[in-house]
């Protein structure tokens, strides 16, 4: 039986590869993080399943190979974590789950902004402490304000139809704008001059690294609501702090943190935190922190499953892969050269012990 290396592994997790594996791999779970040092755990194994916080750089993917890896399956969307063009240099075949559930998402990040412009973070603690005040918890009515979209893939669009039934009016922004009904595409600059809430929806890469920055921030409406369920990197942390201190960002909902991967998914209370931003950021009354759980659905975490268990059955069996990544397609078919277009996998599979 194949055995497959599972990093990064929580309860969570085991919980639906277990119930959908059906013994079809032998799955050998790791509590630690894949990178250079952990990769040799995967000796014997023809597959590591990998997750957004593990740290897949040339090295690591050069010790995964020489342990035998033939197949990284990431766990996740996104795929800024992993070193592509090392991956496609090492023949090493990377796939991933585009979509496993844009509602899980797209209601946390709707979760985020109710919290944060209705102070529900704060009555909880208040009441706890029977205190019955009101003061200091007045919000707005979302109904009529504007919502700034950055990104308008599958979980962007969740989330414009969600601020839709709230009565809000949608900007959204993309450099492949689409047909959205009610949604009117604008530019960068339209989008942060109009909008009273902006949130990111678009994967992080070179274009999009610190997209909200000094500049950014600048250009928007005084007191605007920032909200991040995509990647921590999309914003300047130490920009947003100032324009929070300023006053010119009103409240921001954070479900990722651009140095989030040694902290983020463990229990750190006991440990000082040495992250000065961060310990800045959480203390302030109108940051909410969450520790990237917008995916965790029982319904995304089955799809998340499913479909790494069946990206893996289809790389072993040896057909095209309908979930591959490489650094030249980046998922997409983008020119009529790209093998995709033929049917084919971005690169023939290394063979069994090469
Ligand atoms: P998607 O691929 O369906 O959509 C991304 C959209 O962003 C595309 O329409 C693309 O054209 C657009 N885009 C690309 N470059 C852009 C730019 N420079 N400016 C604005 N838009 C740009 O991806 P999906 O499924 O909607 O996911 C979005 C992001 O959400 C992922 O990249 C991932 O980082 C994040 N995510 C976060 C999770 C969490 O638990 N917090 C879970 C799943 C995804």
């Amino acid at each position: 039986m194949k055995k497959i290396a599972f990093y990064d592994v929580k309860p969570y997790d085991r919980e639906w590869f277990d119930r959908l594996n059906g013994g079809r791999y032998e799955l050998e779970y790791f509590e630690s993080k894949l990178n250079a040092k952990t990769a040799a755990l995967s000796a014997g194994c023809e597959g590591a399943v990998a997750f957004v916080n593990d740290d897949i750089d040339a090295a690591c993917i050069r010790e995964l190979t020489r342990a035998g890896v033939r197949v990284l399956a990431m766990r996740s969307a996104g795929y800024s974590n992993v070193d592509m063009k090392a991956a496609f240099d090492s023949r090493l075949t990377v796939v991933r789950v585009p979509a496993y559930s844009p509602y899980a998402v797209a209601e946390f990040t709707m979760g985020l902004l109710l919290c944060l412009n209705r102070k529900i973070h704060k009555s909880y603690i208040r009441t706890r402490d029977f205190n019955f005040s009101l003061n200091g918890l007045t919000g707005f009515d979302l109904h009529g304000k504007t919502v700034g979209v950055i990104g308008g893939g599958r979980i962007g669009r969740v989330f414009m139809g969600i601020c839709r039934g709230f009565g809000m009016e949608v900007l959204a922004y993309d450099p492949f704008p689409g047909e959205v009904e009610g949604v009117r595409f604008v530019s960068l600059d339209e989008l942060y001059q109009s909008s009273d809430v902006i949130s990111l929806h678009c994967p992080l890469t070179e274009d999009t690294f610190h997209l909200l920055d000094k500049k950014a921030f600048s250009a928007m409406k005084e007191g605007v609501i920032i909200l991040n369920t995509s990647r921590g990197a999309l914003i300047d942390s130490a920009a947003l702090l100032e324009a929070l201190n300023a006053g010119k960002v009103g409240g921001a909902g954070l479900d990722v943190y651009e140095e989030e991967a040694d902290l983020f998914f463990e229990d750190r209370a006991g440990t000082l935190i040495r992250d000065d931003l961060l310990a800045l950021l959480v203390t302030r009354p109108n940051v909410i922190l969450t520790s990237h759980q917008a995916f965790l659905t029982q319904e995304a975490l089955k799809n998340i499953a499913g479909t790494t268990l069946s990206n893996l059955d289809e790389y072993f069996a040896g057909g095209p892969l309908t979930n591959e990544i490489c650094y030249r397609c980046k998922g997409a078919e983008t020119s009529p050269d790209c093998r995709k277009t033929r049917k084919e996998r971005c690169f023939p599979p290394r063979a069994e012990g090469q």
